[in-house]
């Protein structure tokens, strides 16, 4: 399903046009507003093995800023945040579709332009011996660690950009 372009927010805003994997684009709008992760909380989704959205807790969707209704069917990309760099994804997805677990620093999207940074931790759901999809479960983020990854994440993105 392609997602529909994204609201403009009153606040201030970069606009980007967002080409994502599966060869869809829409444009979306990014404040420099941060969320900061629920204390005590844990932000959880599933996927089928598309990336699709099939399970959200209510945690992911208070953060999200979208209903329940929008994210479930939606492709988990709906959240991807235009200064995330590609390879960390890549990463991802070549973890768990290798059965491996996956841990990482995201920084995500709001429906409403903001940004929420989450340490995530992906995994496969295996059914009798197969993988039937995927579940990732987000902890708070060290400030640390993101302050360490966002000119990482920077030139990572810059050096895509470069090769684009
Ligand atoms: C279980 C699971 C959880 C994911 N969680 C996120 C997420 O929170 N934010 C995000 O931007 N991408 C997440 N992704 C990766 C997206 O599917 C997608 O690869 C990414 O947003 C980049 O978009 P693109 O690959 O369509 O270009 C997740 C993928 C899986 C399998």
């Amino acid at each position: 399903m392609a997602l529909s372009d994204m609201t403009r927010p009153q606040q201030p805003c970069t606009e980007t046009r967002l080409t994502y994997t599966d060869g869809s684009s829409r444009t979306v709008y990014a404040t420099d507003v941060e969320v900061q992760f629920p204390e005590g909380r844990l932000i959880v989704s599933r996927t089928d093995l598309n990336g699709i959205i099939t399970h959200a807790n209510d945690a992911f969707v208070e953060m999200s800023g979208y209903t329940r209704e929008e994210l479930i069917g939606a492709p988990h990309h709906i959240l991807r945040h235009p200064d995330m760099p590609a390879i960390a994804f890549k990463g991802l997805w070549d973890d768990v579709a290798a059965g491996k677990k996956w841990h990482g620093y995201v920084k995500n999207l709001r429906k409403d332009g903001a940004y929420y940074w989450v340490y995530a931790t992906a995994v496969p759901n295996i059914r009798n011996g197969v993988i039937a999809g995927y579940t990732s479960v987000r902890r708070k983020p060290s400030r640390t660690r993101i302050n360490e990854l966002v000119p990482v994440y920077r030139q990572w993105l810059a050096e895509e950009k470069a090769a684009s």
